[in-house]
């Protein structure tokens, strides 16, 4: 495995990349688990990205208290048999004085009411422009991207389709703690009572399921997670392509819509999401 803080022709031959900002667990596993068995399918490198961007972080504590865990990362690429992990220092992603960035496409689907736009203002603004430039930097074939960051998924798979890219992107499903707890680099933060008390957001999330009208699903993820104390930022059932409020939600939806929670727990921003089928349809 090879270490590069600046992209070289080993890299830019078409590689099958997961971009992150480090801090792996499982989660990043599965998604660097299947972009080496794809690489080496497609006869690529396998190349995963290492960079805390600091354009997406609207709130400073967040961005300071990001953990750092660069030697765990590597020896978890190594053991995943990464070909090639890409820790590029800021100025290479942003070299100072250069507009890198300026012309990239921003989709709508970024900015939906009532989901992260709306509590996190311009943090897929920074999300479209980091991953925008390690595409120009890496250049891949393919990129693995996780549902957990359900919106972020759609905004990526957007920006790429808009700026004509010949690349495909490759979803892959949340992977969680027994407790059903999305893993996350962010659960590193929670206190053991945080932790416990998360549990009912996914809770909250699979229970929604069972009801047959999004009125009726957002409903009993505000109980549910009331009742575990927690006050959500949202708890909105949104068609899963478009993420747009649905026009009546007391109505059974016809296309396949998302449950997405997003809520600070014992002061950590956690969010999760879940596909939702109402009950009818099951
Ligand atoms: P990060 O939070 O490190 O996540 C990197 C990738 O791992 C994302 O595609 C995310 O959706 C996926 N992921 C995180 N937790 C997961 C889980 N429990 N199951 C499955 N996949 C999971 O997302 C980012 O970094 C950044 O915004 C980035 C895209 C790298 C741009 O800076």
């Amino acid at each position: 495995m090879r270490v590069l803080n600046t992209p070289d022709h080993d890299l830019t031959r078409g590689c099958v990349l997961v971009p992150t900002m480090g801090a792996l667990h499982g989660g990043h596993a599965s998604l660097i688990t299947a972009a080496a068995r794809r690489a080496r399918i497609e006869g690529v490198p396998s190349a995963v990205s290492i960079f805390v961007n600091p354009k997406q972080f609207n709130d400073p504590e967040d961005f300071n208290r990001y953990p750092d865990r660069l030697d765990d990362d590597l020896a978890m690429c190594e053991r995943a048999g990464v070909d090639i992990v890409f820790h590029p220092p800021v100025d290479v992603v942003y070299p100072p004085g250069e507009d890198v960035t300026g012309d990239v496409i921003i989709p709508d689907i970024a900015s939906k009411p009532g989901l992260e736009d709306t509590y996190r203002p311009g943090h897929f603004a920074g999300v479209c422009q980091v991953v925008s430039r390690l595409f120009d930097l890496c250049q891949p074939s393919a990129a693995v991207f996780g549902e957990k960051d359900w919106q972020q998924l759609q905004c990526v798979r957007t920006m790429s389709k808009l700026q004509g890219r010949d690349l495909q992107i490759i979803p892959a499903e949340t992977v969680r703690e027994a407790s059903g707890l999305a893993m996350s680099s962010r659960n590193l933060n929670l206190t053991p009572e945080a932790r416990a008390q998360a549990v009912a957001i996914s809770q909250a999330l699979f229970a929604s399921s069972k009801m047959s009208t999004p009125e009726q699903g957002e409903s009993l993820m505000h109980d549910i997670l009331s009742k575990g104390g927690i006050e959500p930022e949202y708890a909105a059932i949104r068609p899963a392509e478009t993420l747009m409020p649905v026009a009546d939600p007391s109505l059974r939806p016809t296309v396949p819509c998302r449950a997405l929670i997003a809520a600070k727990v014992g002061g950590v921003r956690l969010i999760d999401n879940a596909p939702w089928t109402p009950i009818a349809y099951a």
